[in-house]
């Protein structure tokens, strides 16, 4: 949710780190701060309100210069948005901290703090763990030593980093339950919540473990792990070319990553040269866990979720296998009675997800068969807590809103039902063919869909005064719809809600009347005739209907309704055709309105706490 950059060096730390805070400014965007250790061991800090860029602007009116420093973009839990509630937290003009997460027992130490004559100057949950390290520290303890007996006086989830001036070419950090990794340099060591925010300066990293505390320095670094040990901890190169995390020719990353889909998807996708698709694209050993799965649970959140909705009716039918899907911040706490040899599959775009992670750590000792990721980001701490992996290569995705994330999602999980039917004998040679050779044609479909995007921002005009919407799909466009109308609430701040259409006439058809839009995923599949049914009832009450169909589906555009006519494609690829054009309408509607839609109000896009 927040994000955090540390730098310890031999030359001026201020540009790497707001550069570092720019490229992490998905995480959270409502305040930022840097702290800087200058020659004179003054400890100097900017706070500000609003996004990166005031910061930048702040520093660049008062210079703060220093080899040594941390620095911080929110994303407010505790506290609300302010420069007082901005990290870094200052302790007696000696010590600074960063903090990404939540201190459940922030309110007893505050009280143990005041008591000990500490002066607070936030609201947020944070700052007692910058005063109880300044209180170790006076104590005459390490840095290390100081962070090693603060985080022992913490209930919660955190990465934090902090800097002491009279120790001042040091960084002490910490970890559990929130992303940190070192970034190793020649001379030179960072630390950040996530590696895009280092590639400028290293492609070499550590991923702590859970529990890890680390010191470095320009020239230094020392990782104690929970019992207390040093260890060492395996250095990984990143060996991809360098993400480019600018715009390029378009006006927002959503809309970049939207048209990116085609080279996403073609990424994405892994078949064999005698187009078949082998169990061993989910990691070594997949074949011997999959021979044993009888079942699948599916946890994900929000867009994830509807990934895991949609797969879950290929699932059933294409592959034969039961399968429950549920958010995970409700499965984690649920009482669960499991089927016998369930895979436990979680998809998260970031692999960050703090219910997520929490989902798969806390399940019981054989509750499941094994535990499979879909996640796009390699080295996450999903993918690192998981048997399985499948990466989705979609690139980094920066907008909050997901897009390629999600389609490039349905492609594993589509590659997963092809493997698990085949396995089971559920799905015949020619039918897994079938599914294949339609994946391989995706891009092209997708591509079409995207050269609708004029059509599609005309057609979003519609859309800008309306302050609710419906959005209907049944059997598998049931999800899509849900997903179409996750994306508009999302960045237009337009009332959305997903409905399958038989269930309309139980209750949401009180709703419609002319000022209400109605969107229906509508292609031609099985179920077509019963949603032109549904769609008859809402007509007939004044609705006005937006219909997202196919040639052979057979609406034309009359009163009250407008068609988007989009690719006959093969079923199994509509749900992410149909996806790409709902993604467009969302944009453009938010586009129309003036939202900012890469950062939507009082969002993150890596939701890393509780
Ligand atoms: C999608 O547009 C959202 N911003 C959000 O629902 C997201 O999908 C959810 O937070 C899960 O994230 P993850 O895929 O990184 O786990």
């Amino acid at each position: 949710m927040c994000g955090i950059v540390a730098v310890a060096a031999r030359r001026e730390a201020s540009e790497i780190l707001l550069e570092g805070l720019r490229r992490l400014e998905y995480r959270g965007y409502d305040s930022a701060g840097m702290a800087l250790i200058d020659n004179e061991k003054n400890l100097l800090l900017h706070k500000k309100l609003g996004r990166v860029s005031e910061l930048m602007k702040a520093q660049a009116m008062e210079p703060h210069l220093g080899c040594v420093g941390i620095a911080h973009t929110r994303w407010a839990t505790h506290g609300e948005p302010s420069a007082a509630n901005a990290h870094p937290h200052i302790s007696n003009q000696r010590v600074a901290l960063v903090h990404n997460g939540i201190i459940e027992n922030h309110a007893a130490l505050r009280g143990e703090m005041i008591d000990l004559g500490y002066e607070f100057t936030s609201t947020t949950d944070s700052e007692v763990i910058v005063h109880l390290l300044h209180h170790f520290l006076r104590d005459g303890e390490t840095m290390l030593g100081a962070m090693q007996k603060a985080v022992g006086r913490l209930q919660g989830a955190y990465a934090l980093a902090a800097l002491d001036t009279e120790n001042p070419g040091q960084i002490v950090a910490a970890r559990e339950g929130s992303p940190l990794v070192v970034g190793v340099g020649i001379g030179e060591n960072f630390l950040a919540s996530d590696q895009l925010a280092l590639r400028q300066v290293t492609d070499r990293f550590i991923y702590l473990e859970e529990g890890d505390l680390v010191q470095i320095t320009s020239a230094s670094m020392q990782v104690i792990d929970l019992s207390g040990q040093r260890v060492e901890r395996q250095v990984t190169r990143i060996s991809e070319a360098l993400e480019t995390i600018d715009r390029g020719n378009y006006d927002h990353f959503m809309h970049k990553e939207i048209h990116q889909q085609p080279r996403a998807l073609a990424d994405a996708l892994q078949i064999d040269a005698d187009r078949r698709i082998s169990a061993k694209c989910f990691g070594t050993g997949a074949e011997a866990v999959f021979d044993r799965v009888a079942a699948i649970q599916i946890v994900a959140c929000g867009t994830s979720y509807h990934a895991g909705m949609v797969a879950r009716y290929w699932l059933e039918q294409l592959a034969g296998i039961p399968c429950q899907v549920e958010v995970a911040s409700e499965f984690r706490y649920r009482t669960r009675v499991q089927h016998p040899g369930t895979l436990l599959v979680t998809v998260s775009q970031s692999g960050e997800t703090a219910d997520t992670l929490a989902a798969l750590r806390n399940v019981a000792e054989g509750e499941f068969v094994g535990s499979l990721a879909i996640a796009n980001v390699d080295n996450s701490s999903l993918v690192r807590a998981s048997d399985l992996v499948f990466l989705t290569r979609a690139g980094a995705e920066i907008g909050v809103a997901s897009t390629k994330a999600f389609t490039t999602q349905l492609v594993a999980l589509m590659m997963l039902t092809i493997v698990l039917g085949q396995r089971r004998g559920s799905l015949t040679e020619n039918k897994a063919r079938e599914l294949t050779n339609a994946l391989h044609s995706l891009p092209e479909f997708v591509q079409q869909v995207l050269e609708l995007d004029p059509t599609i921002e005309k057609l979003a005009e519609a859309f800008i005064n309306k302050h609710h919407t419906l959005f209907l799909g049944r059997g598998i466009h049931y999800p899509v719809a849900m997903e179409g109308a996750l994306k508009l609430k999302e960045i237009s701040y337009i009332h959305a809600e997903a409905y399958p259409a038989g269930e309309l006439k139980h209750g949401p058809l009180a709703l419609v009347d002319a000022d209400m839009p109605i969107v229906a995923v509508a292609p031609t599949d099985d179920l077509l005739e019963k949603l032109r049914s549904n769609l008859e009832e809402v007509r007939s009450r004044g609705g006005e209907l937006y219909v997202f169909a196919d040639k052979e589906a057979g609406f034309a555009n009359g009163p009250g309704l407008r068609v988007l006519q989009l690719p006959s494609c093969p079923e199994v690829l509509m749900p992410i055709v149909y996806t790409v054009a709902l993604q467009l309408l969302s944009y453009h509607v938010a586009l129309h309105k003036g939202t900012d839609l890469d950062k939507p109000r009082n969002l993150a896009k890596s939701v890393t706490v509780e």
